[in-house]
């Protein structure tokens, strides 16, 4: 069954007190409706009508990777008047996902089953056990369980305000039945407005079957109203990525105190403290241990390797058992080789730091090719830049630069080379000699410490 979604994004958000549109405030990283429409393409949607309202622009743009339908909805006058701006580009066969741009945790297969429930002629519907379901459409259903109605909070009697079913939102039809509905809803309502559970009754005077899916969790059908449930889909996204790594394997010190906002892939034994974000894609190898309050952005890590406390690392590469930080920051087209130590302090940025070297403390390594078993001082700069362009330095294997040194690239320090401290290197070192460039160090005799005037 090939499926069509309409996701339904025109509200205002005003609760959510912010310029931005509500559906894009972000859940894990992405925007909400980024969320949703990653789901469609996961159920392969073969098309996503999406019905915006404000901010028309910025929600495009921020879709811009995907591929959508938009129809625009100029006043939000109801659930069923949104679908009604979309239902012309649908087909009569189509089979219709009707979905919220605020509610973005519901899984593929919770969507599925609901689809697969609609089937070839009916009306699905999916529903949940409320805790507390004030404001919610509630279900009324008859003495043989059948779904008679949905009935809007404002509008249900006292009796059934007792019931706990409540609509979710979520609903799968065929386009033509969908499009009879719309045609006969109207807003004669505590509301006004053109709701589109009215199209429950509608089926079932029509003798269409209502179906009712009741989903699971109610985490799961969690809409976003404000900051709060905003932080609360956050935490149940984090809870749900959290078991999902500690069932494969990982050892998670506070699965409350860690963010995937994308993709986290894991080896065997893994262990990460506290406070630790992914960011994009990111693979560990086997054993790899994340220390407290480190941000990994775009980057693979192997085998072994650990990060000590408080490190930054983005779009880089880690060979395996390297050692980094505390306090190192790594930043894009890093390759580091097996056993590299890169210590507190450090900037390391697009540069090939080959086996067991080490750059342990306050040093800036950048667009620099560093051999095997290179030690670098602490306090050493790689002059890269000259204001207008950037340059290289490259240093062989076995090279041992003294601390504090200047190396002003483009510069070439030899195999096994020594640089003595404080030396300004702007040409290229020989192999297997000392270098140094300082000036000689003088003693003044006679020198006498000035001291302060008396007062007059
Ligand atoms: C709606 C349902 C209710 C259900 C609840 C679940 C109707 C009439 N009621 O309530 O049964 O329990 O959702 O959260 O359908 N939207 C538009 N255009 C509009 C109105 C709404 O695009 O004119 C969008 C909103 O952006 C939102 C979604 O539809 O994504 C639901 O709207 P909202 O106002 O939050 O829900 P209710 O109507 O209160
Ligand atoms: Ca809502």
């Amino acid at each position: 069954m090939s499926l069509c979604v309409v996701v339904l994004a025109a509200g205002k958000g005003t609760r959510m007190r912010s310029s931005l549109p509500k559906v894009l405030h972000p859940m894990a990283g992405r925007p909400m409706l980024d969320h949703v429409l990653g789901t469609a393409q996961e159920l392969g949607a073969v098309a996503n009508h999406v019905v915006y309202g404000f901010g028309g622009d910025q929600v495009q743009a921020a879709m811009a990777h995907r591929d959508v339908h938009w129809h625009e909805q100029a006043e939000q006058l109801g659930t069923g008047h949104a679908v009604m701006q979309a239902i012309d580009e649908i087909a009569d066969d189509a089979h219709v996902l009707i979905l919220y741009g605020d509610v973005p945790l519901l899984k593929a297969t919770t969507l599925q089953a609901l689809a697969d429930l609609g089937g070839d002629d009916g009306l699905a519907v999916l529903t949940v056990m409320a805790a507390d379901p004030t404001g919610y459409g509630r279900i009324v259903r008859d003495g043989q369980n059948q779904v008679l109605a949905i009935v809007e909070h404002k509008d249900a009697t006292d009796a059934q305000r007792e019931i706990r079913e409540v609509n979710t939102g979520v609903m799968a039809a065929r386009g033509h039945h969908l499009r009879g509905w719309l045609n006969r809803l109207d807003n004669d309502n505590q509301q006004n407005e053109y709701y589109l559970t009215d199209i429950v009754a509608l089926a079932v005077a029509d003798g269409v079957p209502v179906r009712a899916h009741v989903a699971e969790h109610e985490a799961e059908t969690m809409g976003v109203n404000d900051k709060v449930h905003l932080a609360e889909v956050e935490a149940e996204h984090r809870r749900r990525t959290a078991d999902a790594l500690m069932r494969d394997g990982v050892t998670l010190i506070d699965p409350s105190r860690i963010d995937v906002r994308g993709s986290l892939t894991c080896g065997e034994d893994v262990v990460i403290d506290v406070n630790a974000v992914f960011i994009g894609e990111v693979r560990l190898g086997d054993g790899v241990h994340i220390g407290p309050n480190n941000v990994v952005i775009d980057s693979e890590i192997e085998d072994g390797t650990v990060l000590h406390a408080n490190n930054v690392i983005e779009k880089s590469h880690l060979g395996p058992n390297c050692q980094i930080g505390p306090y190192a920051r790594v930043r894009p087209e890093t390759y580091l080789g097996s056993q590299v130590k890169l210590g507190n302090f450090v900037e390391v940025k697009k540069s090939n730091i080959a086996k067991g070297s080490k750059v342990n403390h306050l040093t800036y390594v950048g667009d620099a090719t560093l051999g095997e078993s290179v030690n670098v001082g602490a306090g050493t700069v790689t002059c890269n830049y000259d204001g207008a362009n950037k340059h290289h330095t490259h240093l062989g294997d076995r090279v041992f630069i003294g601390s504090g040194t200047m190396l002003v690239a483009p510069v070439d320090v030899g195999e096994g080379a020594t640089i003595g401290a404080g030396s300004v290197i702007s040409k290229a070192a020989p192999a297997e000699k000392l270098t140094v460039s300082r000036s000689k160090q003088v003693t003044v005799d006679g020198w006498k410490r000035p001291v302060k005037n008396a007062k007059s």
